[in-house]
């Protein structure tokens, strides 16, 4: 194996990916639109906070800034192309929902949508707003979360045999997890 190589040049420095991409869904009076995050995190269980860093040029920076609320979808790595679609295209010049056919879930607590396809949707009002160099982050504040029953155990958490998440890795290249290297731990309480 070579060694670790050192550098201060920081134009890339996301040699940690992959990252779970996320869309982002939001609806403002008669627009709809999704935007593919990679760059999302959960933030607190206490009160339940997710947040999402988008750059102030996109479109749909503009709209959860007026809608106040948006949706994380979490979609299945045979949907990796509809994602990267939606991270490619704005929608300040293209009507995404029609022209990539996305099946709209409606949500429980908010008047943004989230999407069919995802195994997992967070539904987050607009608790907070911080600009961090060139993105702000959106913090959400989680009222409602969908979920596939048969892709998640009795702890919630995700069965590798029955979804696959899509990981970025940048570079427009997407991998997923493989069952066959999970490696589980006898669980302990959490402290
Ligand atoms: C896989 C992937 C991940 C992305 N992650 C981010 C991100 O975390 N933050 C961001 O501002 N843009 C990100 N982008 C770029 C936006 O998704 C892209 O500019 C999109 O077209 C914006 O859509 P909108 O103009 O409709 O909001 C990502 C793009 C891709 C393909």
């Amino acid at each position: 194996m070579a060694e670790l190589h050192v550098t201060t040049k920081l134009e890339n420095f996301l040699y940690f990916y992959p990252k779970n991409v996320t869309l982002v869904g939001v609806r403002h009076g008669e627009r709809t639109n999704f935007m593919a995050v990679a760059w999302n995190t959960a933030l607190s269980f206490q009160p339940p906070l997710f947040a999402v860093a988008i750059a102030r040029k996109r479109f749909t920076h503009r709209l959860i800034s007026e809608a106040r609320n948006f949706t994380c979808n979490f979609l299945p790595y045979e949907n990796a192309d509809v994602v990267h679609s939606c991270g490619r295209v704005s929608g300040a010049e293209v009507d995404k929902v029609t022209r990539f056919d996305l099946g709209l879930e409606p949500s429980q607590v908010i008047a943004s949508p989230g999407l069919r396809e995802a195994y997992a949707i967070l539904e987050c009002t607009l608790e907070s707003t911080t600009t961090f160099g060139d993105h702000d982050l959106f913090v959400g504040r989680v009222v409602a979360v969908h979920y596939r029953p048969d892709f998640f155990d009795q702890n919630g958490t995700l069965l590798p045999d029955c979804v696959r998440p899509t990981l970025y890795l940048g570079a427009d290249t997407y991998v997923s997890t493989d069952a066959a290297s999970v490696v589980r731990r006898p669980r302990r309480p959490t402290l």
